[in-house]
């Protein structure tokens, strides 16, 4: 059988894989931007960025209008912050494959946008349940590779003040020492922590993977399709609960953030030469585009028994 187009098929009403191959390109060279409305904040001055931000601190309501906190249902509890992710688009939400580890079902999810407080569900919020999760064919639990995985969310979500997508990274992007990235998220302040309540933000270093993988920092561990980032003394980094979130720049010649990043792991939070290990993106600009667009109906939501039934039909006339 052939899998339906744009390299997403379905595994089972839970669990989709995205197959497009990963491209291994550099972050260098020219931004290429589409049109597509993205990476912009309404409610934000941009000329006032700039300032220097040591360690976290509350991020404004409408700082960040693609961060969404994905929520697991427990009986007793009711719904509660698992993960970041980024707005891609109206429907589809980016984070990391680690996220759904204990819950790969999407029954178990709701995505909530636009939200600063934790909890604090104010009318300019959106909640949606999450119609399937794509996770990367290749992630690999062990070493974290390829820690990306779209939600796709059952309503459409249409955007205003606090709520815009993010662009995401053409093949090639220029980061410059000058270039300003940020990571935000309601994750606690120290390993073993709660979430925030209020959305945290803070600037960011990208380190280079030389330093990176230097024997008395990750020693070899950081691949070519991650990043590092937070700072060299381990005063800024993400933690438990920021994963899936952003990491995001702004490029002032085209006035808007992108995604560089997703939280993926580290060794604790805000040690000295164990940064935050981010998903590169940019190698991954034409997996997440294909399960963007792939629909949803593909074979998702077909039935277990009518896909048999069809399943039984390509297998009679092939015998004829
Ligand atoms: N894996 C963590 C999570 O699930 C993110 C950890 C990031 N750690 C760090 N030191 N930057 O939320």
């Amino acid at each position: 059988m052939k899998p339906p187009s744009a390299g997403c098929w379905a595994l089972s009403s839970a669990l989709l894989l995205c197959s497009a191959p990963v491209r291994n390109d550099i972050l260098t060279g020219h931004i290429v931007t589409g049109l597509e409305e993205c990476g912009t904040r309404p409610l934000m001055d941009e000329t006032a960025t700039g300032s220097r931000i040591v360690g976290g601190h509350d991020a404004q309501p409408g700082a960040w209008p693609w961060q969404v906190s994905l929520q697991v249902y427990q009986f007793g509890v009711g719904y509660h912050h698992i993960c970041g992710g980024s707005l891609v688009s109206n429907s589809s939400v980016l984070t990391a494959a680690h996220c759904t580890k204990k819950w790969m079902d999407p029954d178990f999810w709701r995505a909530v946008i636009g939200l600063n407080r934790l909890y604090r569900y104010q009318s300019d919020i959106v909640m949606s349940r999450v119609s399937s999760i794509m996770i990367h064919s290749s992630y690999n639990v062990y070493s974290y590779e390829h820690d990306i995985a779209v939600f796709k969310l059952i309503k459409y979500i249409p955007y205003n003040e606090h709520i815009q997508p993010i662009c995401l990274p053409n093949t090639s992007l220029v980061l410059t020492n000058e270039t300003l990235c940020y990571i935000s998220g309601w994750g606690s302040s120290r390993e073993q922590g709660k979430p925030k309540y209020i959305l945290q933000e803070a600037q960011v270093d990208i380190i280079s993977l030389h330093i990176c993988n230097r024997y008395d920092w990750y020693g070899g561990a950081i691949s070519w399709n991650m990043l590092c980032a937070g700072s060299e003394s381990g005063d800024v980094d993400s933690c438990q609960g920021d994963s899936g979130g952003p990491l995001m720049c702004y490029f002032p010649d085209v006035s808007k953030y992108y995604l560089i990043g997703i939280t993926s792991f580290g060794v604790g939070c805000g040690l000295p030469k164990r940064p935050g290990i981010y998903v590169r993106t940019s190698h991954y600009k034409s997996w997440i585009e294909s399960c963007i667009s792939s629909q949803k109906e593909n074979t998702a939501d077909i039935p277990f028994f009518l896909f048999f039934l069809i399943m039984g039909q390509v297998t009679l006339h092939l015998v004829e």
